[in-house]
């Protein structure tokens, strides 16, 4: 796979308005570039923020099987009416995943909430604590460490991540994720994706490549 893409950064479907001014998702297209080099037809493909569903419908249209968590109610009511197999987006916790009963996964593919360096509250948790970075990038490597057990061997795990430029500074958010999943599965590396307009403050984003061991 080449390591620089150039894609459109935008939706192929408009999302329902009751989630108007909240757009989340990563474009269709960048879940299908990921899916063609590294499934095949009727692989098992696991989003753990599984958001709108979007790695989960373009990998249904895609004849893979969809499997996600996701925490937000409205978000997976949402999402499962668009699922030919709605049953497969969990309603839950990440932080959780080794407990859901999950099949072994050919792939595995997100983009993971952003959290700045100096925001009081991780994200991933939803607690106020003075080291909610640290205890952010620390509740990164025990997700992963719960997918691992889940991956087939050699299976690939993606995470989509941007450094984020703020006002009180930049947050080295991809390069710190990197390091924290590489924790528990091995870095192969990265694919730059050029989008054609600016997001997250840039007009790139990190495909992170991870290989289960
Ligand atoms: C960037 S969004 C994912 C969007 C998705 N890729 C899409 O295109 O629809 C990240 C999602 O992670 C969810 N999330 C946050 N913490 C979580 C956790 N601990 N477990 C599972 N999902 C979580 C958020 O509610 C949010 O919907």
């Amino acid at each position: 796979m080449r390591t620089f893409l150039r894609l459109k950064h935008q939706r192929h479907t408009r999302l329902s308005d009751e989630f108007q001014g909240e757009e989340l998702r990563y474009p269709e297209e960048l879940v299908a570039v990921f899916l063609r080099h590294y499934t095949r037809p009727g692989a098992i493909v696991l989003d753990p923020f599984a958001g709108y569903g979007t790695t989960l419908t373009v990998a249904e249209a895609m004849d893979r099987a969809g499997y996600g968590v996701e925490t937000d109610l409205r978000r997976v009511r949402y999402a499962r009416t668009l699922l030919r197999h709605p049953t497969r987006l969990i309603h839950g916790d990440a932080r959780e995943i080794a407990t859901y009963g999950l099949p072994p996964i050919d792939f595995c593919m997100t983009s993971p909430p952003f959290m700045a360096h100096n925001e009081p509250e991780n994200v991933l948790s939803g607690e106020q604590r003075p080291d909610a970075y640290a205890a952010y990038l620390h509740d990164f490597t025990a997700i992963y460490a719960g997918i691992a057990p889940l991956l087939r061997p050699g299976a690939r795990a993606v995470l989509e991540v941007s450094n984020l430029k703020e006002p009180g500074g930049t947050t080295m958010l991809a390069w710190d994720v990197a390091r924290a999943v590489a924790q528990v599965l091995v870095f192969e590396g990265e694919v730059v994706i050029g989008w054609d307009q600016y997001a997250y403050g840039y007009d790139h984003s990190y495909c992170l490549v991870f290989r289960a061991p």
